[in-house]
């Protein structure tokens, strides 16, 4: 199946920070468990790699991509480690011409009406809208909706329970990304069952 098209099956995308390597498949796994297997993890840590490696390797069915990618040569680390998509927060000729490179599909961020021009004119139509809540929220992404309606977007930054539906719910939104699913302490004991719980209640929130 097309990246985009996984995006708009699962039309959630946790976004998760790993700061130790041994929760990585646990948490994946409970993610995936719970419904939600487009897994996004963040080239924030020293672990991000090791954990996508891991993830690839041994999570049936997640579907595990890079996420924080800001340059080429991340992007290729990311493939490289078994990443199957990436997600950048802006949009540059590098990191597109990158994604060309390895056949792999890329996200990247967008906030502004120039920023989608430039990602259109590199050949690209599907954006991360970045950061969502802060650059205008849902309304900013229906107002974008008029001159660019061949665009769609997987909005992420401040999306959580309360608001998803705000964004699900524009037809020009395929799926929405966010790290509230994910406990913020996975050292606690029942860390990964609440994972799969808080990615459960996340799926039964999207409406039809
Ligand atoms: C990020 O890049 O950190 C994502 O947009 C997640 O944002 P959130 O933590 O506000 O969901």
């Amino acid at each position: 199946m097309a990246f985009d098209d996984e995006l708009r099956a699962t039309r959630i995308v946790p976004v998760i920070v790993i700061k130790d390597l041994a929760h990585a498949v646990p948490l994946a796994r409970a993610l995936v468990e719970g419904g939600l297997n487009i897994l996004e993890v963040t080239l924030r840590t020293d672990a991000a790699l090791a954990a996508i490696a891991a993830i690839a390797a041994e999570v049936k069915g997640a579907i595990v991509g890079a996420g924080t990618v800001i340059n080429a040569g991340q992007f290729a680390a990311a493939v490289d480690a078994g990443a199957k998509f990436v997600v950048s927060p802006g949009t540059t000729q590098e990191v597109v011409q990158a994604s060309r490179q390895h056949n792999t599909p890329i996200l990247p961020g967008v906030a502004t009406a120039s920023e989608i021009m430039l990602g259109l004119s590199l050949g690209l139509s599907t954006f991360k809208f970045f950061p969502a809540e802060t650059s205008g929220g849902a309304p900013a992404i229906k107002a974008l909706g008029g001159p660019f309606p061949q665009v769609r977007f997987c909005p992420t930054g401040g999306i959580g329970a309360k608001n998803l539906n705000a964004y699900l719910s524009l037809p020009n939104v395929i799926a929405a990304g966010g790290s509230w699913m994910v406990p913020s302490d996975l050292n606690e004991a029942d860390a990964f069952s609440c994972a799969a719980v808080m990615a459960r209640e996340a799926r039964t929130l999207v409406q039809p």
